[in-house]
């Protein structure tokens, strides 16, 4: 059975200030949850503290991207041991705003999905298709390329240790969320694309979260699907009250 994984992506919102009150309130309300695994990920400049305050709690610490390089003049950039020294655990790698303003590839995310698990992290793989995409009949065609992409010379072992989070890029921020039977759909193409990949316990055993306009009301539907793992979610999850409605959710099931 493949637990839960509900994750709150903050983007570029909160500052320290607000970033080390709100994971102060998602530690306390998630206090009783026990089967659901619970994950935010700050900016970089407040995930040292938000580290602390989550610290023995059922709340871990993820950020948003790394560079691929250990260290040296990537003016901007931050290192897998910068934030593994912080204490997170999983990097969020190949948003579809990364891929969409800041040059993103499928060679860059198989690039940091290796930096990561080389590190003994956990990436969380972001995939999904445009609008022009989908209404063009290449949903298929971009989530092949894209997990292919992704897991290029990644060992079935380190597979393993990835979650996926199927993002369509025109549900996200949109309030367009897409049905309970598009993603499922989608998801379940994306785990057979695993599964052409690394065999069928692989893919039965990888975390498939969906993302884009996830809300407290959309989440018990969306969860209830076979192929959805759980959430990434962006603007309901700066409240810790929507964001712990969505956590309920999972834990429910
Ligand atoms: P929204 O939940 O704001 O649509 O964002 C989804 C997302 O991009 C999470 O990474």
């Amino acid at each position: 059975m493949r637990s839960y994984i509900i994750a709150g992506n903050w983007k570029m919102n909160k500052t320290v200030a607000e970033s080390v009150a709100l994971a102060k309130e998602i530690v306390e309300k998630t206090k009783g949850i026990s089967k659901t695994e619970v994950v935010i990920a700050p900016t970089y400049l407040a995930a040292a503290k938000v580290a602390d305050v989550i610290k023995g709690s059922n709340v871990k610490l993820a950020v948003q991207d790394i560079h691929w390089k250990d260290q040296g003049a990537f003016t901007g950039k931050v290192s897998v041991d910068m934030v593994k020294e912080i204490g997170a655990e999983y990097v969020i790698i190949g948003h579809s705003e990364q891929r969409q303003y800041f040059h993103e590839t499928d060679e860059t995310v198989n690039l940091k999905v290796k930096k990561v698990l080389g590190a003994g992290l956990k990436p969380i793989i972001c995939i999904g298709e445009t609008l022009d995409e989908r209404k063009a009949g290449k949903l298929e065609s971009v989530l092949t390329a894209q997990v292919e992409g992704a897991y290029k010379d990644i060992s079935n072992g380190d597979a393993l240790k990835t979650v996926i989070a199927y993002e369509p890029v025109w549900a996200i921020g949109t309030g367009v969320v897409a049905t309970d039977d598009q993603a499922q759909e989608a998801q379940k193409s994306v785990r057979s694309l695993v599964a052409k990949l690394y065999g069928e316990a692989t893919a039965e055993a990888i975390r498939i979260q969906y993302g884009g306009s996830m809300n407290a009301g959309n989440a018990a539907g969306l969860l209830a699907q076979n192929d959805i793992d759980g959430g990434l979610i962006g603007g309901a999850s700066l409240k810790a009250d929507t964001f712990f409605s969505i956590i309920e959710a999972a834990e429910k099931r």
